[in-house]
């Protein structure tokens, strides 16, 4: 479990995290959502140690952030991909790249060989395993990030905004991608702006100015972010459906039209 205690955090003046309380469980996949600076990136580089709290404290599994000698056992469980995964990118092949993180914690070669093979098959790219990594699209730099991180066999997998630098059909495949993830036991936490994308997650921590002011189910909080977020036609269609008993809970496309297809029946 990772957990969030009475945590605040400025930078100088501003504040970043403002009195946040929140645990999150094994095998769950949230959403944070919140528009530029309301304290996405801040409250994700808490989680592994990158930023340590003013006040309060964040723990995962039991260990603290700020004790120092358990940094590097936080930092195994916690995987981090970028909001930039260009910034992440260290290799000069897709495969070099995928080793080097392992190489850091120190996976045996042949194990390394293994893995990367398997976190290839993850994403889809193995034919892609010796293409330089300045050739691939941005979706493709950003699964390749995912697939080094998941070669380190993280328990949990933070992902900032990921689908905020690239196309549609990227986007498509990271949001199928993280599904994947999730399915396959991991705990996922991710950030974005688009409330579409509420969809992929069964809980979503709503971030305002540096406060948690919405932590539930998705569909919960489309009274709260209606006038102050936005909404989107996707969104307020499923809603209406919603109000009016039609669906449970908010879905993806091709699990919508296969409900409103048994509704047609
Ligand atoms: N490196 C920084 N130096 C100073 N202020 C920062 C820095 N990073 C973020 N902030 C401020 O902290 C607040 C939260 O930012 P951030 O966590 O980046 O939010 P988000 O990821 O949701 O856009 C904002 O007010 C932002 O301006
Ligand atoms: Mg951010």
């Amino acid at each position: 479990m990772i957990e969030f205690k009475n945590v605040n955090f400025k930078y100088g003046e501003d504040i970043a995290l403002n009195n946040v309380n929140l645990k999150i469980s094994e095998g769950e996949s949230i959403a944070f959502l919140g528009l530029n600076g309301s304290g996405k990136t801040s409250l994700f580089q808490m989680i592994n140690g990158l930023l340590m709290p003013n006040d309060g404290y964040v723990s995962v599994d039991g260990m603290r952030t700020d004790e120092e000698e358990k940094l590097w056992e936080i930092r195994k469980k916690v995987g981090m991909i970028f909001q930039n995964p260009e910034s992440q990118i260290v290799g000069t092949t897709v495969e070099e790249d995928i080793a080097f993180g392992m190489e850091n914690i120190g996976v045996p070669r042949v194990e390394m060989v293994k893995r990367v093979d398997e976190v290839l098959r993850f994403v889809d790219m193995e034919d892609l395993k010796k293409a330089e990594p300045y050739h691939l699209s941005g979706g493709q730099k950003q699964l390749l990030c995912v697939a080094s991180i998941l070669a380190m066999k993280p328990k949990y997998v933070i992902m900032d905004e990921p689908t905020s630098m690239i196309d549609p059909i990227g986007r498509e495949r990271i949001l199928a991608t993280m599904n994947d993830m999730n399915k396959m036991g991991k705990t996922l936490m991710f950030s974005t702006h688009i409330l579409d994308e509420i969809v992929v997650s069964k809980r979503v921590v709503y971030l305002r100015n540096g406060e948690i002011v919405f932590d539930g189910k998705p569909m919960e909080i489309m009274k709260k972010v209606k006038e102050e977020f936005g909404t989107s036609d996707f969104i307020e269609f499923q809603y209406r459906l919603y109000r009016h008993g039609f669906i449970k809970h908010f879905m993806k496309p091709d699990e919508l039209s296969e409900r409103l297809r048994e509704l047609c029946r």
